[in-house]
């Protein structure tokens, strides 16, 4: 696994225009601490991608959110916090405790009516998604798993009705992208999701590089033509 290494004018920087335009609420500020209270790693997306995630909900009037990656549930509540009433997500862990520990953050912050975690490996849930045959999703947020990013691409493309919009989170990763020795496994896995996004006749794409505390990386966004 490759260490992300934030260059401490980066932090500094970003917690300056965070603290200024941001404002996380004491729900999201909840899950920072009680991820770090559960040993589990500081791998959330920075406030400010959390809070362009809530505006991108919002601006594309999404109300049936997919989420791949929940983590103690950071980015669910940002994306919950751009929600309608009548708004749902649904998102994907594996591992029990996080699921847990998102599952107290995702309730102290309301949002325990809007979003159901659900607990397994994201492609057998992404699988079981399609077998209910459920409402196209509008918004699709991938964050889990590297290695897997283009089946989630492929499933995000199945499962998103025309004109929903994508989001993938890493797609710089300390530069591995150029130099897929620093991490094979993962690295591979972002470049393929790349490759896809700029080559699917049904996904319109860009992708856009970010230094911060999370170091140097990037999303990418798209919409489902
Ligand atoms: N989106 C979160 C961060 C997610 S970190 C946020 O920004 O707040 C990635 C999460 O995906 C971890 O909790 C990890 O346990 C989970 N994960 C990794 N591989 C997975 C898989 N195959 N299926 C489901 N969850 C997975
Ligand atoms: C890692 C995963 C992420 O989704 C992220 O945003 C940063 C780091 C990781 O697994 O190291
Ligand atoms: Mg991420």
């Amino acid at each position: 696994m490759l260490e992300h290494k934030p260059r401490p004018e980066w932090t500094a920087t970003e917690e300056f225009l965070s603290r200024v335009v941001v404002h996380p609420d004491p729900a999201m500020e909840q899950a920072i601490r009680s991820a770090a209270e559960a040993g589990m790693p500081a791998i959330e997306v920075a406030p400010n991608a959390g809070k362009l995630l809530k505006l991108l909900v919002q601006l594309s009037g999404a109300r049936r959110v997919l989420e791949i990656g929940t983590l103690a549930g950071f980015s669910t509540i940002w994306i919950g916090r751009g929600l309608p009433d009548d708004g749902t997500v649904v998102t994907c862990e594996y591992l029990p405790k996080h699921a847990e520990v998102a599952w107290a953050n995702i309730d102290f912050a309301g949002l325990g009516e809007k979003v159901e975690i659900r607990l397994g490996p994201a492609l057998d849930t992404l699988a079981a998604l399609e077998e209910e045959g459920r409402e196209p999703f509008d918004f699709i947020f991938i964050d889990a798993d590297k290695e897997n990013n283009s089946r989630y691409l492929d499933w995000a493309v199945r499962l998103g009705r025309p004109g929903a919009t994508v989001v993938l989170d890493n797609t710089v990763w300390e530069g591995a992208v150029l130099n897929p020795d620093l991490d094979p496994v993962n690295a591979r896995g972002i470049v393929d999701a790349l490759k896809m996004l700029g080559e699917h006749p049904r996904l319109d794409a860009t992708v856009i590089q970010t230094v911060g505390s999370k170091g140097w990386d990037g999303f990418a966004l798209a919409r489902i033509t």
